[in-house]
């Protein structure tokens, strides 16, 4: 040991270093002028070694400096170089004070109750950093004297054995406890059964005593009460302490044997178990506790039934009457306590049974109400789904259970027909009668037959069935807030809507085939909040008109709008309608963005640059505000251009701004009338008039033809159609004031250009100096190039059109058969026939 101390002292760590004082201070005894036996220290502490306290003492310790060694080997230190520490840390100096030369002492008032290791120690200064050497310790306790434990019981499990535990007071001096156990009155005497040594292939924990058959002294079953003592025994002094024990009220019995059930109905079991050995012989007897719980019922509850009767016997029967389900498993558990325990907690464990109620008819019958149907109507025929609320399951009472179409009535006759299709909550019949009206009764049915009420729904025939209503809107709010709005404007006789709720894994347009609920308001509401009961689940809503001829049958919200939900770009937009100064465009608001917050909508439009190549506006885009809701479908731009390409887009316009655009769509306006023809001129010689003008400003469209209007009074107009912007008007009578003015025609005819009034001349003008055809500007048709004008008869044929340019015509026939007729003459005639009914031809009237 003291080798090993040394090799350890020569070490730095301090931890091992106070290990090996501690064995040698507890180990071996110390001498009076040393901290510990053959150890090598440069003092000691007084008192030695483990010091107790009582709470509420003063702790006081000397260290002392080995005066021997001050000369030599610590020739340099004194007590001021003595430090204390607890547990590791140095002590404030309040607590240190220093005596002599030697000698320093620690002093604590009233130490905390604490188990504390308390060490001395020098610094020894000896170059560059300061060491500490160790000079004693000691172990320092403070405590109480022994106190009353503070959980003192004892139980008797089975009425088998006795054990007892308790749980001692806080305190950090050791305290020693020795139990015993006194049987009252002159039975026991004055002798004491002390705590048996407990064997060890039954280790017990710490506190514990327990008494059976075997142990040595043995467990005094028979006897309803015992007195415990108790005696507890410290260094600061010893205490007894005596518990009054009622051994019967705490016995706590093995768990039921054998539970079983003897019979049982949809409603009942009667329960049979054994009382375990050998509790049929405690003298004060048992009560049991049935604890049951079904299925259907809170996991966390249970019914509870007592018996406190026949406490003495070997076996019990428990009839559990008034069970509320048929066909539904059951839990029930058996406890039972000594009939003289106060606590609950002295219920023994349970003995655990499963078992099923027998089955039964259907608890209820499906229900329904007028409009539990939807139809589909087709052309000739049409699909009739009907709807009932589902019964609980906790209702259907046996195996195998379903709903069924017990009878259907075509017109009040009962038919043959079955379902296409059936589900829990309705029966789809396809292609039936349009113009029958159908009655069908529901039952539902399970292993032991037909619920006895049967359901009826009533589906009038097609003629008679009061329409259903329409723009069915479902907005979800936030907490499972639905509001529910419909139209049916159009039906006066209505006496009721029935709202439907039916619950879904999916929404439309799938068919609902969960649990279906409904509620009947008033035939004014057009609005109606429902709060849904579980938010996190889909419902599907419907709702029917009722009037007295029967209901409409049910009309399903094909959709779910969510409240304030941004609406996204719109897809479906078209051309309604085209003028020539307007465009109606139509739209369908996606079924899901047909929220209460639109207000409107805003249409964009501008004339595209080249449609076939740029859709590029020409100039800024227009906007029209079309004012409305979720409903409005169509909206009109117009003051636009005839036969203009214009571009158009449509936004959304809600209470929260506006919606991203449309993609655009494109639409030409009709053509329009153009405006009137511009610069006309006419000019006259004695009975024609040419007129020539400038095309309108404004085509607005395709140009067909020009109208020139001439008119004399009190004679009508005249017209001659010409594409041209020029035209010769002949057969005018001379010396007469002609009116004169041009319209310009596209599909429709323009305004006229404002009337020139002019005046024929007074005599033919004779002579070469009226315009006429050079021969270079003849028709390019021309087949005899070489004949010279005068005889172009093909040319002027082409051109003759009425009775006096006939005769011109035959004039010139004339002349030219009488070839040697003057050619002067022949001259005259060819003018008077091109000044009257010639074609002009190109610039040849340009001047
Ligand atoms: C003790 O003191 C003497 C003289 O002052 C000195 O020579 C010696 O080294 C010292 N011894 C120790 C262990 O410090
Ligand atoms: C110092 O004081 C202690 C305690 O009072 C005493 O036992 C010791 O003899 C004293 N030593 C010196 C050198 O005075
Ligand atoms: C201890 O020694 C220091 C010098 O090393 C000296 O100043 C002091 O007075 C001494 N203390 C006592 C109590 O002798
Ligand atoms: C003592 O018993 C009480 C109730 O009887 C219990 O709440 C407490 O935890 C027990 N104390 C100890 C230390 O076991
Ligand atoms: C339930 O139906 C299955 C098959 O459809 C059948 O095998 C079984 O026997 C039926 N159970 C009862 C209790 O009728
Ligand atoms: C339904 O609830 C919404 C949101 O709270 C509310 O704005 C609306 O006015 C309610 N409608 C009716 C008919 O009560
Ligand atoms: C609704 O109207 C129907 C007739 O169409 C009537 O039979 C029913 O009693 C009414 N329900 C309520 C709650 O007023
Ligand atoms: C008639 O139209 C042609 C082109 O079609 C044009 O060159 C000419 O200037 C026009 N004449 C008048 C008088 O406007
Ligand atoms: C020419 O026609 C216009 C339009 O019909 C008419 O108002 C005007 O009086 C006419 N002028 C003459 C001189 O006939
Ligand atoms: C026009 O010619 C006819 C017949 O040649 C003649 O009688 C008449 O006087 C002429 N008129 C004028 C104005 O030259």
């Amino acid at each position: 040991m003291e080798k090993m101390c040394h090799l350890i002292n020569s070490s730095s760590t301090w931890g091992f270093h106070l290990m090996c004082l501690l064995c040698l201070l507890t180990v071996r005894g110390v001498h009076g002028s040393q901290c510990a036996l053959g150890l090598y220290t440069p003092g000691r502490t007084w008192p030695q070694g483990d010091i107790s306290l009582e709470y509420g003492q003063t702790l006081r310790i000397y260290c002392i400096l080995d005066d021997t060694l001050m000369g030599s080997r610590l020739n340099s230190t004194n007590s001021t170089d003595l430090v204390f520490l607890r547990n590791g840390r140095e002590m404030e100096s309040e607590y240190v004070s220093v005596i002599n030369e030697t000698t320093i002492v620690l002093h604590v008032e009233k130490p905390e109750p604490s188990n504390d290791m308390y060490y001395c120690k020098l610094r020894v200064n000896n170059g560059y950093e300061p060491r500490y050497e160790a000079v004693c310790l000691n172990k320092v306790t403070i405590g109480f004297k022994p106190e009353k434990p503070l959980n003192f019981t004892c139980v008797s499990q089975n009425w088998e054995n006795l054990i007892c535990t308790w749980v001692p007071a806080p305190n950090h001096v050791t305290t020693r406890f020795s139990l015993g156990y006194q049987l009252p009155g002159r039975a026991g005497g004055r002798s004491t059964f002390n705590c048996p040594e407990s064997n060890s292939d039954q280790l017990l924990p710490p506190n514990t005593c327990m008494w059976d058959a075997l142990t040595d002294p043995s467990y005094r079953m028979v006897h309803e009460n015992f007195k415990f003592l108790l005696r507890a025994e410290n260094l600061l002094g010893t205490n007894l302490f005596t518990y009054q024990f009622h051994h019967w009220a705490n016995v706590i019995p093995a768990k039921p044997v054998g539970l079983s059930i003897v019979r049982k109905t949809s409603s009942s079991a009667l329960l049979h178990w054994n009382i375990p050995y050998p509790m049929g012989a405690f003298p004060p007897g048992l009560y049991h506790k049935v604890s049951y719980q079904s299925e259907w019922d809170d996991p966390k509850k249970w019914e509870t039934k007592y018996i406190k009767t026949g406490s003495c016997d070997e076996e019990k029967y428990f009839d559990l009457s008034d069970l509320p389900y048929a066909n539904a498993a059951y839990n029930v558990r058996v406890f039972s306590k000594s009939a003289l325990a106060v606590d609950e907690d002295k219920w023994s464990l349970s003995s655990d049974l499963k078992f099923r109620t027998a089955a039964t008819l259907p608890g209820q019958s499906p229900k329904t109400i007028l409009g539990t149907f939807e139809t589909v109507v087709k052309r000739s025929s049409r699909d009739v789904y009907v709807y009932w609320q589902a019964i609980p399951s906790y209702l259907e009472n046996g195996d195998n259970f379903t709903y069924e179409v017990y009878t259907v009535e075509e017109d009040g006759k009962l038919v043959n027909l079955k379902p296409d299709e059936i589900t829990k909550t309705y029966a789809m019949f396809k292609e039936i009668s349009l113009n029958s009206d159908f009655k069908f009764q529901i039952v539902a049915m399970n292993c032991m037959g037909v619920s006895e009420r049967k359901s009826t729904i009533y589906v009038p025939s097609e003629n008679q069935r009061p329409k259903e209503p329409t723009e069915i809107t479902k907005i979800a709010f936030d907490g499972g807030l639905f509001e529910l709005s419909w139209d049916s404007t159009f039906s006066t006789d209505i006496l009721n809507y029935t709202i439907f709720r039916c619950e879904n894994n999916r929404d439309r347009p799938y068919q609902c085939s969960g649990y279906l609920d409904w509620i009947t308001v008033t035939p004014n509401t057009k609005t109606y909040n429902i709060t849904v009961p579980d938010e996190t689940k889909l419902y599907q809503f419907a709702v029917a008109a009722n009037t007295d001829r029967g209901s409409s049958g049910m009309a399903w919200a094909p959709c779910t709008v969510i409240h304030n939900s941004v609406i996204g770009k719109m897809n479906s937009i078209w051309v309604n309608n085209v003028d020539s100064s307007l465009i109606e465009i139509g739209w369908k608001l996606k079924c899901s963005d047909r929220t209460d917050s639109v207000n409107g909508f805003i249409l964009y439009y501008c004339p595209i640059e080249k449609p076939k190549y740029h859709n590029n506006c020409k100039g800024s885009k227009l906007r029209k505000i079309v004012p409305g809701d979720r409903n409005t479908i169509r909206g009109v731009v117009d003051g636009l251009k005839p036969y203009t390409t214009y571009m158009l887009s449509i936004a959304v316009l809600t209470k929260n701004g506006e919606g991203p655009h449309s993609d655009s769509i494109f639409a030409t306006t009709l053509e329009a009338a153009p405006s009137s023809p511009q610069n006309v001129i006419a000019t006259v010689t004695g009975t024609s008039m040419t007129v020539e003008w400038k095309p309108p400003s404004d085509l607005n469209g395709v140009l067909r033809y020009y109208t020139v209007h001439y008119s004399r009074e009190p004679k009508g107009y005249n017209q001659q159609i010409k594409i041209n912007n020029r035209t010769v008007v002949r057969d005018l009578e001379p010396n007469v004031v002609y009116n004169v003015s041009v319209s310009a025609c596209t599909v429709l005819c323009g305004k006229r250009s404002s009337d020139i009034l002019v005046r024929t001349e007074t005599a033919i003008r004779n002579g070469s100096d009226t315009a006429r055809p050079k021969s270079d500007v003849a028709d390019k048709d021309e087949k005899h190039q070489k004949q010279s004008r005068y005889l172009r008869l093909n040319t002027i044929s082409a051109y003759v059109d009425d009775k006096k340019c006939l005769s011109i015509q035959r004039q010139v026939k004339k002349a030219q058969q009488l070839a040697n007729l003057a050619q002067e003459k022949a001259a005259k005639a060819m003018d008077s026939y091109f000044e009257s009914c010639g074609k002009p031809v190109g610039s040849d009237f340009d001047h």
